[in-house]
Order: structure tokens, then sequence, then C-alpha cells
């Protein structure tokens, strides 16, 4: 049973089209993945299903309700993990969960012993008293997710929520997702632009890159439509320049480029890689090593996008490293 319905969803801001014309559904039980680069439009798209901001035309239901016409009984379903930490530094965990915990009208008679269930879910009970401002990245964000559960919600909606943390701390995250999934039954509908929490959590993954979704389906279907190898090339010199001249041989189905390496999509990889090679000697390229592999949700992204999700993510990372820049620039 589908517990999500988006019908051709759409927000403009002014003449700028932020989200065009979406669609699409989850299921109860599932775990769903809005993928794309910085701008493509996945946090507006929370932000009209969570009724913070009115769609400019098309609709959605949650859990039966209609996002526009019944805001409250939406607000009632879901529980949210904002992309910006939304905690006061002032309080500690257990006074921000009893916050949220009034807010969301939790029953006061069992108020305290839901927020210890909660801080026990995420592994806080012993920093609950603890000023958050002395958290590090990784309990401030199991202390949002164990927040936003705190009213029982049937559908959680993460946005980014492992946005700016380490690998290993990413990968902490990642099991409460899914733990909470699969014991608690939590609908979860996440964004992302870290192509392997994608992979590692969500059950279907629907790529969105300006406002559109350009494919929707399972990780491994999604590999699998892909068709044959990828063949990895690592090459002296500037891979972009000589992808170009790769691009002319019929039998290689894509072919992208990133710094000095190419990768090429073609069919029976291993027995391609002598003529590859080949075709690099005779155009005075030299290569350093060789790689086959099988196509990567990666691989699917440049396919349908033309463009690498990581080219997206290292100016995302200049980005919020100018921000940092300034703004402890600022306070000084
Ligand atoms: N209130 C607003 N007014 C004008 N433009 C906006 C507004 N909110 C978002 N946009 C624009 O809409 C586009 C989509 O933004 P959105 O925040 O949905 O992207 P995103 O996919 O969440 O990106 P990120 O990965 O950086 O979080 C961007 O070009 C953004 O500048
Ligand atoms: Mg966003």
């Amino acid at each position: 049973m589908d517990i999500i319905t988006v019908n051709g969803l759409t927000k403009k801001f002014g003449k700028f089209t932020a989200v065009d014309k979406i669609s699409f559904q989850v299921k109860t039980g599932e775990i769903f993945g809005l993928l794309g680069p910085n701008g493509a439009g996945k946090t507006t798209t929370i932000k009209m299903l969570i009724t913070l901001l009115a769609p400019t035309a098309g609709n959605a239901t949650i859990a039966g309700a209609n996002i526009t016409k019944e805001k409250r009984k939406v607000r009632d379903s879901i529980g949210v993990v904002f992309q910006d930490p939304s905690l006061d530094d002032q309080l500690t965990g257990r006074e921000n969960m009893r916050f949220h915990a009034i807010l969301y009208r939790v029953d006061p008679s069992k108020r305290e012993k839901r927020i210890q269930d909660m801080l026990k879910l995420v592994e806080l009970e012993d920093k609950a008293d603890m000023l958050v401002k002395n958290y590090s990245g990784g309990m401030k964000r199991r202390l949002e997710i164990g927040r936003g559960l705190l009213h029982d919600p049937k559908i959680m909606f993460l946005d980014e929520p492992t946005i700016g943390l380490d690998t290993q701390t990413r990968r902490h995250i990642w099991d409460y997702i899914a733990k909470l999934n699969k014991e608690h039954k939590t609908t979860i509908i996440l964004t992302s632009h870290y192509i392997e929490e994608a992979d590692f959590l969500c059950n279907r993954v629907a790529f969105i890159d300006r406002g559109k979704i350009v494919a929707l389906d399972t990780p491994n279907s999604l590999k699998e439509k892909m068709g044959g190898d990828v063949i990895a090339v690592r090459i002296k010199g500037d891979a972009k320049a000589s992808a170009k001249i790769f691009r002319r041989a019929k039998w290689i189905k894509s072919v992208s480029a990133h710094e000095s390496l190419i990768e090429f999509t073609v069919e029976d990889g291993e027995k391609r890689i002598p003529e590859i090679v080949l075709l690099a000697r005779n155009l005075g390229i030299t290569v350093i090593s060789v790689d086959l592999r099988k196509p990567s949700l990666e691989d699917v992204f440049i396919k349908y996008t033309g463009k690498s999700i990581r080219e997206e993510e290292g100016s995302w990372k200049d980005a919020l490293r100018m921000r940092h820049a300034a703004m402890s620039g600022g306070r000084r």
C-alpha cells in the first residue's frame, strides 16, 4: 500500500521552477531516497510534503491526508529532521526533547517515559543531561532523530541526515535509520547527495536533477538497467580532453571523465580491455591503470544527468568551506 502519493508537485520561486511536476509513490514501510546534487529541489520537495511550503501546482497525500487541505492531520503522522540543525544549544538533550514533546502534544503522563525511550533508542541516555553545545555532530544528529520520533510518527522525513559528518559517524547514523525502519516499521523518506548512503539504505531511489525526477527504481534495478560493465582507465594527463576522442568508438555506450580517470560503459568488459588499451596507445595516451567493475549508482546518475554527483559534491564542499570561513571571520 502507498503511504505517500505525489502528483505533479511543482514549486516556482518567481520565474524559477525549483520543483517541476514531480510524481511518485512511497510504499508503507519503505525507505525511499531522493538523491540529487545541490539545488536539485530535494529540500523544496520535502518542505512541500511536510506542509511548510505551499505548492504552486500539483498535490500530495501523506497517510491519507492532503498536504494543502489537511495540514494538521499530515503533521500528526510525520516526524522531521531538517537539513539545518534545529536544536537549542543552550539546553540539555533532555530539555530539547521536552520542549518538542510539548509542542507535539505528547500525552503529559507518558512524556518522560517516552523521552527516556527515545534517548535509549539513539543511545544518548548517559548524555541526556549535558548541554547540547557540548555534543558532537553525530550526537546532535541522533538527538534530532530521537526527537523527531517522540510523537510516534508513521513517517519520518530526513533531509540530508548525515551531511557534514565523518564517514564513521555517517555509518553509525545509517544503522539507526535501518533499525528504526526494521523494528518500528517507520516509513522513511530521506534526501541525500551521498550515493553510498542511498545505495546502502534505500529500498528505492529517485534521482532528482534540476527539479525533475530523471530515474526511479530499486538501486539494483537501476544498476542492472545500465547493462554491461564499467572499465575505469587512469591515464597520464587530463582525462576530459582524452575522453572526447574515445566517444567516437561505437561499442562504447557512455564515457565520463574526472581528473585523470576515464570511465567507459561497455558490454563484455573483459574482452574490451585490450581494445581500449590499444586505442589509447594509438592515440598517444599513457595508461597508468585499468579496472573492471559492475556499474554503481554513481554510473547510473551520470547516465541520466550527464554529470557526476561527485563533482557537485566537490563544489558543495568548497561552498561550505567558504561559508565557514566567512562565518568565523564575521565573529572575530
Ligand atoms: N525561498 C526560496 N526563494 C528562491 N529560491 C529558492 C528558495 N528556496 C529554494 N530556492 C531555490 O530552489 C532550488 C532548489 O533548492 P533546494 O534547497 O530544494 O535544493 P536541494 O536539492 O535541497 O539542494 P541541497 O543539496 O544543496 O540541499 C535552488 O536553486 C534554490 O536556490
Ligand atoms: Mg537541501
